[in-house]
This record gives C-alpha cells, structure tokens and sequence, in this order.
C-alpha cells in the first residue's frame, strides 16, 4: 500500500511535534513545518530517515505559504493538519489587554490557517482531509469567561472554517476543527487536565475515523461534535 503523507503546519513544538510523532510511528510520511531551525526535528529526521521532510514556513506570511505550496506542487497530501496558534494575554479583558496582543491572536490562530487552507487545498485531492487545531474554548455556546481573548480568537477561526466549508463544498474533503482538550504544553501550562499522549492518540484516532467523510465538523478527541 502506498504510504500516506501528511502536511503538518507548526510542528517544531508542542501538539504539532507530537502529532508529527503519532503519524511517523502510524507509518505515515510527514511533512512537517516550522518557523525557523528545530532541533527537535531535525532529531526526529534522524530517528526516521526519509519518512519526514522538515519545511519552513511563518503562516502570518502569506507569501511564505504561497511559495511552501509552489515547493510541495507535486505532492500529493492526503491530509493537511493546520496546528499553529498562539495564546496572549489569557487573563485580560477588552479593558486591559494590549491591541496588539488581541491583533496577533486573530492574525495566527483564525484569518493565517484559513489562508493556509485555501492557498494548500488543491494539494489534497478529493477524499482527503483538511483539518485546523481549534479548541473547545471556540465554542460560543459554551464560552464562560475563560480565556476571554484567545477563545474569542478560536471561535473567528470557526467561523471563518464554516464559511471555508460553504465555499469549498465541491472539493469533497473531510473538513475536521479539532479540540484537542486542555494539555500540558507550553500554551496549556501545567495545570492542564491532559498529559500530550491522553489526547494526541486520540486525536489522531478520531481524525481517522472521520477521514472520507466529506463536510464540516468541530469535533473533540472523542470524536464527540461540540456546539458552535
Ligand atoms: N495546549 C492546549 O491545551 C490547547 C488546547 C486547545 C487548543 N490548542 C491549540 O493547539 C495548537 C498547538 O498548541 P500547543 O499547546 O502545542 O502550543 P505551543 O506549545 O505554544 O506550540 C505552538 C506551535 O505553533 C507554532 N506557531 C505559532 N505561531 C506560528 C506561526 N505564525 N507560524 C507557524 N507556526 C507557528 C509554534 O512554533 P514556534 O516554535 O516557532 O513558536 C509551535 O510549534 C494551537 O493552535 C493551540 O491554540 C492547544
């Protein structure tokens, strides 16, 4: 069988170098990106030579994305995992949080991956998978206060998806916003609930299960779909 290759946008870190590890010992081959030089990955080229070709590419540069889809122009990605965000200011309001924090969070976390989804869907072919790194604090039905500037930055990324999805509707791919649960990583914190192997397994359990399913969902590592 022919192995499957996945495009992971910000994996120098985090839930996206650990969702580069899951796919790699899954068998698949990854194409994974970061901002600049990653020892981390370049460690994991050396643990799985020729499985993973290390990319580098900002998603706030929109020609940096454009050039990324020009390099990968004869691949063939059956699924794209748009992972990067960043969190600012998590305890602020609108009254007391810097502009440009509140700027930087919308430009990286909803308007940056949408970009990066619409300028690198015609590498996946119909059947495959886009899916973007969302988190249940996007969903506006639940939102209780927490995280007030990021979770409102996720729910413009759901946003901008479900008007992503209405306009692609005839690529036929499987189009996942995926919460991965509240982890121990440098965003998380240590207070987090999840340790990364409690929710990436099941993260990538889910997406597999979802893959050949067109349309769009927000859905968390249970495969349980959360309300917008
Ligand atoms: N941890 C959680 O509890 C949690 C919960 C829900 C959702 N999420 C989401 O999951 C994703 C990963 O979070 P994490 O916890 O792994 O965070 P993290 O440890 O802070 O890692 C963030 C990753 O995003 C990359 N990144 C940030 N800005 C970027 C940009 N402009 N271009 C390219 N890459 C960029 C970082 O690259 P550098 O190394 O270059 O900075 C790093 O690889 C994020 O979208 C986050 O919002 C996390």
């Amino acid at each position: 069988m022919t192995r499957q290759t996945v495009l992971v946008l910000g994996a120098s870190r985090g839930l996206g170098f650990a969702l580069t590890e899951e796919w790699l010992g899954r068998g698949w081959h990854v194409i994974a990106t970061a901002r600049g030089r990653s020892d981390a990955l370049d460690r994991l080229s050396e643990r799985h030579p020729g499985k993973i070709d290390v990319e580098t590419v900002d998603i706030n540069d929109g020609d940096g994305v454009r050039a990324l889809h020009d390099r990968l122009r004869d691949r063939r990605l059956d699924m794209l995992f748009i992972n990067a965000g960043i969190a600012r200011a998590i305890e602020a309001s609108p009254a007391t949080a810097s502009e440009g924090d509140f700027l930087d969070m919308m430009l990286t976390n909803a308007f940056s991956p949408i970009r990066a989804a619409e300028v690198l869907r015609d590498l996946v072919p119909e059947g495959g998978t886009i899916a973007v790194m969302t988190s249940e604090l996007g969903s506006i039905a639940n939102a209780n206060g927490g995280w007030q500037l990021y979770a409102s930055s996720k729910a413009a990324l759901n946003m901008l998806m479900k008007g992503y999805a209405a306009k692609q509707a005839r690529d036929g791919h499987t189009l996942l916003l995926v919460a991965p649960g509240w982890v121990r990583t440098d965003m998380g914190g240590s207070d987090a609930s999840l340790s990364i192997e409690e929710s990436i397994p099941l993260v990538v359990d889910m997406i597999d299960a979802n893959r050949g399913k067109p349309g769009l969902r927000y859905v968390d590592r249970f495969d349980t779909t959360l309300p917008w």
